[in-house]
């Protein structure tokens, strides 16, 4: 029978004539709530975390723990995990639905490529037709039995019993989902692993690999780790996702005589490529407050509105801001002059093709976007209303009510059900700021 929630594809409907000022804390950074889950469920012993991010995707994440026999409870506003140890899960009775998350699918493959049972890996639509070679290759290479379809893409099936070798691998490209899932079958492994990234990217991983106790060296680009260390449990306190905030710095930037604080944020120099190209466009954005919470930087962010300029964002900053570029590039059609965009090919294989989609929505709302092959030129101009795709994109839906803040007519937004895997409340949240959102 068909579920008839199956089919229901919320639109948000955005008027124009909003803004988005006060004080507001969005929910857990979901990188560091998938990691939660996973380093303390093979851990020994109990961790308690909080702030976790009840998003669809780090959701996700828990119940495959839950399946492979992990006890996770919520228990007030604590997430308690009784680790079964490096070798303690069991096989699940189904196969692990990743949904829409590359990083649930992406990492756990790294993991189970180490256990002594079988999985299938399987993920929704959009997750099924993203790139998996890149995480299949090296495992492979490190004695692991993975078998994907034709093209390189879920279903994956992994079968079990494998000895893992050490690997001593250059990334091919800037990508912390691989890096991860790297570091997470070389706990697995005989020897020691050594992974090379071409560029900076988000190092969350390691720092809670360190934090349940166990030896990560990084020495410039390049990260070892020996395997079968043992994880002892920790807790961990999940500060707010930047990348969430970083819709409301935009928000908060294009409004008019606003001023918007954002509590509690996870500022890990790996992740602030947004902030240092926002100022770099003309943004005011000051950071207070500044702590250190269980390993990872923390702040309040204070965003003023401010008039913006185009720029050519520098390639250095792409891995830094690399889920934001959907909302930056509202930044830009708000911005007075031309921002171009180079380096970011990756954006073509996120939860959609965000160069594309990003254009095809901004010229239906009458902005001059021209997409290229790794990236965008978009000349800043008056922002017209209009009805877009998300292409079940969360974070182009949100990007697309943002720039209904300067928008002349009311924006529709189709497909915009996944916003739920990694901002939950978000309309909600955005009306309490002053924008005018409703969700259909
Ligand atoms: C993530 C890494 C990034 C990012 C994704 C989350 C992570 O992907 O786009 O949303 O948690 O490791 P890549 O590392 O593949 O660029």
């Amino acid at each position: 029978m068909i579920n008839p929630e199956f089919n229901l594809k919320s639109s948000f409907i955005c008027s124009p004539g909003g803004s988005a000022g006060g004080l507001i804390r969005v929910p857990g950074d979901k990188s560091i709530s998938h990691r939660s889950i996973i380093l303390s469920s093979i851990a020994e012993g109990t961790s308690h975390i909080t702030g976790f991010l009840q998003g669809e995707d780090s959701l996700n994440t828990m119940r495959s723990f839950q399946a492979m026999g992990v006890d996770i409870k919520h228990i007030d506003d604590q997430i308690v995990v009784t680790g079964v140890g490096l070798h303690g899960l069991r096989q699940p009775d189904e196969s692990l639905n990743m949904g829409n998350s590359g990083t649930a699918m992406r990492l756990l493959l790294g993991l189970l490529a180490g256990q002594k049972f079988n999985t299938i890996l399987v993920g929704d639509e959009s997750l099924s037709e993203r790139p998996m070679n890149r995480v299949i290759n090296p495992l492979i290479a490190m004695q692991a039995k993975i078998n994907s379809d034709a093209n390189g893409t879920a279903p994956l099936t992994v079968t079990g019993n494998s000895t893992l070798s050490a690997i001593d691998y250059r990334l091919p490209m800037a990508s912390a989902q691989v890096k991860s899932c790297i570091l997470l079958a070389g706990l697995y492994a005989k020897g020691e692993t050594v992974v090379t990234e071409p560029a900076p990217t988000r190092d969350h991983t390691e720092r809670m690999l360190r934090g349940f106790g166990c030896q990560v060296e990084t020495k410039g680009a390049v990260i070892k780790l020996k395997g079968k260390q043992t994880l002892i449990a920790s807790d961990i306190e999940v500060p707010a996702d930047i990348s969430s905030a970083a819709f409301f710095l935009v928000a908060g930037s294009i409004s008019i005589g606003t001023e918007l604080t954002l509590t509690h944020v996870g500022i890990n120099p790996t992740r602030t490529g947004v902030i240092d190209i926002l100022k770099l466009m003309g943004a005011d954005i000051t950071i207070i407050n500044e702590r250190d919470v269980g390993g990872e930087p923390v702040a309040d962010l204070v965003v003023r509105s401010a008039k913006l300029k185009g720029i050519n964002i520098p390639e250095d900053l792409v891995p830094l801001a690399i889920d934001e570029f959907p909302v930056l590039f509202i930044a830009a059609a708000c911005a007075e002059g031309k921002t171009t965009l180079t380096g970011a090919e990756e954006l073509r294989v996120k939860e959609s093709d965000r160069i594309q989609v990003m254009a095809d929505g901004l010229i239906t709302l009458g902005i001059d976007a021209t997409p290229t092959a790794d990236g965008i030129c978009i000349q800043g101009g008056v922002i017209g209303g209009g009805e877009v795709e998300s292409h079940g994109d969360h974070r182009i839906a949100m990007a697309f009510s943002v720039a209904s803040i300067c928008a002349i007519d009311t924006i529709t937004i189709n497909d915009c059900t996944n916003v739920n895997t990694s901002f939950p409340g978000f309309v909600d949240l955005a009306t309490s700021t002053g924008m005018k959102v409703k969700s259909l």
